[in-house]
């Protein structure tokens, strides 16, 4: 199986290096295309992959990445929409751009994907959101959701809920980013080397987010069991819900799915 990707961008190399330390394809089995010098040389030298052109990843691939940005994906297919294979299966992992509009774009019946993945993939612990269109088959849904395994997790959703996938995993490293950095900021100004506060505060986030999912356990009973009476957690706690910590974190995400629709 020959998988191929349009851009090779943030997302794109993120996906490439899971898919490849996954073991689930082989180098010479994936190939990439991009608009610069710079990243055409990266995909060769760094990835270890071959790079083309959009043609000829389209024409080539049996399972197709369109990892470019929202802006330039009409531009992009119709370049490309008479090379992809009538067999192939398209993924597209832009937000915004629903299966009728990318159907339409391509101008005929077509297998496709959407999917929503975020950038932990690099990581091998990506959280991605998958919704196929009705002429995918139930083997090749299963090959899409091996390939996103092969980087994290990969759960279906219906397409109403792809938006709020974008919000929740797609750009929610880049709260989590934020919190630890803030974390961070607050253990230096306490007088904490800046290295050792990023390892203390990114270890207690990646320690918390594993508790919530192994001991199924909700957040707030896990919450409430570092929070002695009277202790120091629960003034912690106190401040983070003076200044509205939950409220941002959820206008956040509405603003998030707001956007990533209108696109
Ligand atoms: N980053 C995330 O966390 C994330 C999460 C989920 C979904 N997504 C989605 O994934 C897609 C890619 O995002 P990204 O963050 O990876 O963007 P990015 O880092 O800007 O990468 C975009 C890639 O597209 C290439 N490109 C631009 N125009 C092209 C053209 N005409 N033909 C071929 N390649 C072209 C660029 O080439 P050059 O490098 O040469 O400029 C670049 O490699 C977007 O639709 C985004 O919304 C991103």
């Amino acid at each position: 199986m020959k998988i191929g990707f349009i851009g090779c961008g943030n997302m794109a190399t993120g996906m490439i290096r899971g898919i490849l330390a996954a073991g689930l394809a082989a180098k010479e089995d994936l190939f990439a295309s991009a608009r610069s010098a710079k990243t055409r040389r990266r995909i060769r030298e760094e990835l270890g992959i071959v790079c083309a052109s959009n043609e000829e990843v389209a024409s080539g691939a049996d399972l197709l990445f369109l990892a470019v940005k929202p802006q330039m994906y009409e531009e992009v297919i119709a370049r490309i929409r008479e090379s992809v294979q009538d067999t192939a299966v398209i993924v597209s992992i832009a937000p915004g751009k629903s299966l009728a509009w990318l159907q339409k774009q391509f101008g005929r019946d077509l297998k496709i994907v959407r999917a929503m993945p975020n950038t932990p993939a690099t990581v091998l612990e990506g959280m991605s959101g998958i919704t196929p269109n009705e002429r995918v088959s139930k083997e090749e849904l299963d090959l899409v959701l091996s390939v996103f395994g092969s980087f994290g997790k990969a759960l279906c959703v219906p397409e109403h809920l792809i938006d709020v996938v974008t919000a929740v995993s797609g750009s929610s490293p880049a709260y989590v980013f934020l919190f630890i950095e803030a974390m961070a900021d607050g253990a230096v100004a306490l007088g904490m080397p800046r290295q050792q506060a990023y390892e203390f505060a990114a270890q207690a986030v990646l320690g918390s987010a594993k508790m919530v999912l192994e001991s199924g356990m909700h957040p707030g009973q896990l919450k409430d069991m570092v929070c002695s009476p009277g202790g120091t957690t629960i003034e912690a706690v106190r401040v983070l819900e003076e200044k509205g910590l939950r409220s941002s974190v959820i206008e956040a995400e509405l603003a998030c799915a707001g956007k990533a629709r209108g696109l």
